[in-house]
């Protein structure tokens, strides 16, 4: 099966000997790959638990975390397009989470009662710490796409992380003001220290990037350009130096565009298949409070991939 719909989901666990336990829910869902993550980590723990997929439309998604609850699912995670929604939809929301601006965990209490968390962002730290042995707080930082979740959400984590630059680049600048103002006020707030003020916000097209990019240590791709094989790399790739980290978060196809011409370049490079291993190893640990199964987890998505 595929996934479920929210009609379906009162007979899942109908004398079900290897009840259902753990979802994603989005909208499409069919192509998440959570499953394939979290599936062999709970086989590898010998847990009596499956990982399935639900299909929820927008407005629903209070809805459905009540019926899943009472149908037996402990701990969910939550896709595009519902991660807003699925903040609102909490009853307490972790603080850096509330910065993001998106939950992409839920944990339940022993009442049902769910409290949200974002794990793209500490999972990025990780990804940035197997990939480059750094952590991403000792680098100066740019992230082309910072308008965009995936790059809120890192954006935010660099400054938890007090990077010592941070340079927020979006095709839409106007999405960027309200997203530095958060970040300087969450730091202010959490009194910490780091680039609070010296969040700069630039345009893709601004002649300023260039120079912007030469002056960072990591650079890092949260645009969706990339995705399809024959897309360009969203600035010009012949700015990226042999001194420079890149990331991309992008893990399908392995190697953009970006990462393709940077490689040449002498850069080290590394694709988002580590930010998706880091960030759903963060959820197991969430619900399950024990170490997630990391080695299970990069083969199952790493299988899903070649398939
Ligand atoms: N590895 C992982 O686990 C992981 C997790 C989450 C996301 N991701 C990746 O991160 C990327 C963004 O995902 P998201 O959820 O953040 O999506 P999103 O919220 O829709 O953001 C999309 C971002 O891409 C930019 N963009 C789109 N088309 C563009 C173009 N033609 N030129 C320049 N910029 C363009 C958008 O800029 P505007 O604001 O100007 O529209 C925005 O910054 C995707 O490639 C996704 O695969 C990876």
């Amino acid at each position: 099966m595929k996934y479920f719909t929210l009609d379906q989901l009162d007979s899942i666990n109908v004398n079900r000997e290897h009840p259902a336990r753990y979802a994603v829910i989005g909208k499409p869902v069919a192509h998440s790959l959570s499953p394939q993550l979290h599936q062999p980590a709970l086989d590898a723990l010998a847990l009596n638990a499956r990982y399935i997929r639900v299909e929820v439309e927008p407005g629903q998604v209070s809805t459905a975390f009540d019926k899943m609850y009472a149908a037996g699912i402990r701990g969910i995670n939550v896709t595009v397009p519902h991660k807003l929604e699925a903040l609102e939809s909490c009853q307490t929301v972790d603080p850096v989470a509330k910065s993001m601006g998106a939950v992409n965990t839920i944990v339940f209490d022993s009442n049902g009662l769910r409290t949200g968390f974002n794990t793209d962002g500490p999972g990025f730290t990780r990804a940035i710490r197997e990939d480059f042995g750094v952590d991403p707080g000792d680098l100066k930082v740019i992230i082309i796409g910072a308008g965009g979740g995936a790059g809120r959400a890192i954006a935010t984590q660099c400054i938890v992380e007090n990077c010592s630059q941070l340079i927020l680049a979006n095709r839409t600048i106007e999405k960027l003001a309200p997203i530095k103002e958060e970040l300087i006020s969450m730091a202010h707030r959490d009194v910490l220290e780091g680039p609070r003020d010296r969040i700069e916000i630039l345009a893709l097209d601004d002649p300023a990037l260039e120079e912007a990019i030469a002056a960072s240590e990591l650079i890092v791709n949260t645009t969706s350009v990339g995705l399809k094989p024959i897309d360009p790399s969203p600035f010009p790739s012949r700015w990226v130096e042999p001194h420079h980290l890149v990331y991309d978060t992008i893990y399908n196809p392995s190697k953009t565009r970006l990462l393709r011409d940077s490689e040449m370049q002498g850069a080290r490079i590394a694709n988002g298949l580590s930010l998706l291993l880091h960030q759903g190893a963060l959820s197991f640990e969430y619900w399950l409070n024990c170490d997630a199964p990391l080695e299970a987890m990069r083969q199952g998505v790493k299988n899903a991939l070649k398939g």
